[in-house]
């Protein structure tokens, strides 16, 4: 394993949630829901405050808080606005309050695959979405990568019939929500943290997410099956507040935006490889994985269809058209 795991550029040195910041540096945090060894996000954050605390030694230490120990989702927005922490990295199913655009990247088999999303995410109609929370009084700084969505149920999941009547958690996005209702499921929408105790409750008996979100939490732990679908795409957009940013001097912005530009290009091609790293521990775990033909996904398919027209004018039909472009 941690032969795989050197493969995969993971930082295996103790977690920087623990490191000492030393006297006279201002301390930064980096809020975050998930897991941070092991995880794509996780190791990203853990990257960048590496970077950070070498290069501005004596004057920043940037602190990473990972496991929802400092905020939920929901509410980290508030913390960044109020300076409580300086940088988060949500979904993009998590920006909803502030944009409709970035429901995009929930739309059903709307990438082939996560290079398809990468191409995408390095073009213009892509970039601009960095600004598409400016009016809030937020920064988008750089597209993180975690990786394709799985789902899962009480009872395994073969064919889109076998999700009808179950309750799905879901993230705050509308189009998710339509996503299992078209299914004849509920949905129910929680933070995070709340998952593994909703799944092991019955509070919610189904859910959806990247293997290595499932991994970390152990959430096939409390279901059936996972289901191997890759459905839409899970991603994060590394935000922070334009009055931190505008505070900062010209050289200590660039240099912090030069830091996390160069971690962004180092940590994304990592995730893909990290999330099959976790796949295999689940099945390593005893856990079941349920691998679908192409007639089966066809039904999948065929199932969501529906969605795209339900939000193609929400989310604008020429950012819809240039994300299909990137599969070609
Ligand atoms: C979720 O809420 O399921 C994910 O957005 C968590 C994450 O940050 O990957």
């Amino acid at each position: 394993l941690a032969a795989l795991a050197v493969a995969a550029g993971m930082i295996l040195s103790p977690s920087l949630a623990a490191a000492k910041c030393d006297a006279g540096e201002k301390i930064l945090k980096f809020s975050l829901v998930t897991a941070i060894d092991g995880h794509p996000k996780g190791e990203a954050a853990k990257a960048f405050a590496e970077r950070v605390n070498r290069e501005f030694q004596g004057s920043y230490c940037l602190e990473i808080y990972g496991n929802s120990e400092l905020y939920d989702d929901d509410v980290v927005f508030d913390a960044l606005l109020s300076g409580d922490v300086h940088f988060a990295a949500p979904s993009l199913s998590k920006f909803g309050k502030y944009t409709k655009k970035l429901q995009l990247f929930d739309l059903p088999f709307l990438f082939d695959s996560p290079l398809h999303v990468m191409e995408f995410l390095s073009t213009p109609d892509a970039l601009a979405l960095k600004n598409s929370i400016n009016t809030s009084g937020f920064q988008g700084l750089e597209f993180w990568a975690n990786g394709m969505l799985q789902m899962s149920g009480a009872r395994p999941l073969r064919v889109p019939a076998d999700a009808a009547g179950l309750t799905f958690r879901i993230q705050p996005s509308a189009v998710t929500d339509a996503t299992f209702r078209a299914l004849g499921a509920e949905t129910k929408t929680l933070a995070f943290s709340k998952v593994y105790d909703a799944l092991a409750s019955g509070e919610v008996n189904a859910q959806y997410n990247t293997w290595s979100n499932i991994q970390t939490k152990g959430f096939y732990l409390e279901q059936a099956a996972v289901t191997e679908t890759n459905f839409a795409y899970l991603g994060y957009m590394v935000v922070t507040s334009s009055a931190f940013l505008d505070g900062l001097d010209q050289a200590t912005r660039d240099k912090f935006l030069g830091l996390l530009k160069l971690t962004t290009h180092e940590r994304n091609r990592f995730a893909f490889e990290i999330n099959q790293i976790r796949r295999q521990d689940i099945i390593d775990d005893d856990g079941i994985i349920i691998r679908l033909n192409e007639e089966e996904l066809q039904l999948w398919r065929d199932a969501f269809a529906p969605v795209w027209d339900q939000f193609r004018d929400e989310i604008g039909r020429d950012l819809v058209a240039a994300a299909v472009k990137a599969n070609a």
